[in-house]
């Protein structure tokens, strides 16, 4: 196995967190320009099924359209910008009604009623359909771009490609979800979830389970990053009882089962492949000091259409898990955020941190962070 390095790096410096110049290079060159993990499939169960997803003051709406195809818009109006859906999830009629004047969309964009503008010299509702928004479907977890001309997908996130079929994610559904507010920015977050160098002392269940050093990178350089960890049972899981609590999901071999496979998704997602479940972080940054976390957990639906299914043992062990963590980068955000702080250096346990540092600093551009700094 190589070892694992952070090449000497040191911390992002205080600037990183605290000036309004990088908060809003970083809503430009990233919440707005990459693949962002949405949401997955089975949010969208049938037609008119929709969510929101929004960040960096942009709001998007993930549908299911009456021909059963995934698509995305941007969530205003044609007409004078109203935003059109407010609630963060639920079903939409046949068409979709602008709150304001009425304009009414189908569920392909098209613009399909519109009141009182007949007598409007040159107006072809034609010309104004939703804005539409990227969207890709991998494995089925639900993937937008918000520009206006974003790179491929496979491009943008190779270390996707060919890998993770055996969790058959696509068929899985999602189970539980919570909604965290933390009081950290979105890279403290990043940084947390990727390295087990503070599972000893603030995860005392979950060392028990998976020690700190029972881990290893495969994917150790871009924008995604991770690797998998393995258990002290082989056939147990990250459950408050470490036991499993569902079977073992089709397609797993022994190479998968006793381990989980953690991976952050440049800049805002995560995913932790387990043997029986897979769960799904997604960060909404809402300002330069909080961050939004939706969590869910997806189960086989075998799995849940047994009589005795119960995943409270996984949600629970990562809600209190996930509760550990947001007072760990609360706590780092209220240091690092000090007129005091100096970057510390990080320790070869945290070479995904320094790795993540690397790719952050490549998209938001060195021209970006010199301007920033000199400002
Ligand atoms: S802003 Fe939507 S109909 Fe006027
Ligand atoms: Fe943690």
């Amino acid at each position: 196995m190589k070892a694992r390095t952070a090449h000497g790096q040191h911390t992002l410096g205080r600037e990183y967190f605290v000036s309004d110049d990088i908060w809003r290079a970083e809503n430009e060159t990233i919440f707005h320009r990459s693949w962002l993990l949405s949401g997955h499939i089975s949010q969208l169960e049938k037609p008119g099924s929709y969510y929101l997803f929004e960040i960096g003051g942009e709001s998007a709406i993930v549908l299911r359209d009456d021909d059963g195809n995934v698509r995305a818009f941007h969530n205003h109006c044609r007409h004078r910008g109203s935003r059109l859906c407010h609630e963060t999830h639920g079903t939409l009629g046949k068409t979709i009604q602008c709150p304001y004047h009425a304009w009414a969309y189908d569920l392909d964009g098209s613009l399909r009623n519109v009141p009182a503008m007949s007598d409007v010299a040159g107006f072809d509702r034609a010309n104004y359909p939703l804005h539409a928004v990227a969207l890709t479907d991998w494995e089925g977890f639900l993937f937008v771009n918000l520009a206006p001309d974003p790179p491929p997908f496979d491009e943008a996130l190779p270390g996707l490609a060919g890998r993770f079929q055996q969790w058959r994610a696509r068929e899985l559904r999602s189970v539980g979800r919570k909604e965290y507010e933390v009081e950290a920015n979105w890279k403290l977050i990043v940084h947390n979830f990727s390295e087990c160098y503070h599972c000893p002392i603030a995860h005392p269940q979950l060392n028990k389970l998976t020690p700190f050093r029972n881990s290893q990178n495969d994917l150790e350089e871009g924008p995604v990053l991770g690797g998998p960890m393995w258990m002290n049972n082989p056939d147990g899981s990250m459950t408050t009882s470490g036991e499993r609590c569902a079977p073992l999901l089709p397609g797993l071999d022994d190479a998968q089962r006793g381990h989980v496979f953690y991976y952050s998704l440049f800049g805002t997602g995560f995913l932790s492949f387990h043997p029986d479940y897979v769960m799904m972080h997604r960060l909404l940054p809402t300002s330069k000091n909080t961050t939004r976390v939706v969590c869910e957990w997806l189960f086989h639906p075998d799995a849940i259409a047994a009589a005795n299914f119960d995943p409270s043992p996984a949600i629970d062990f990562w809600d209190t898990t996930n509760r550990q963590d947001w007072i760990l980068c609360a706590n780092a955000h209220r240091g690092v955020t000090s007129q005091a702080w100096t970057p510390g250096p990080y320790s070869e346990l945290e070479s995904q941190l320094a790795a993540f540092d690397r790719q952050y600093r490549t998209r938001l551009g060195e021209p970006i962070l010199a301007r920033c700094r000199a400002d």
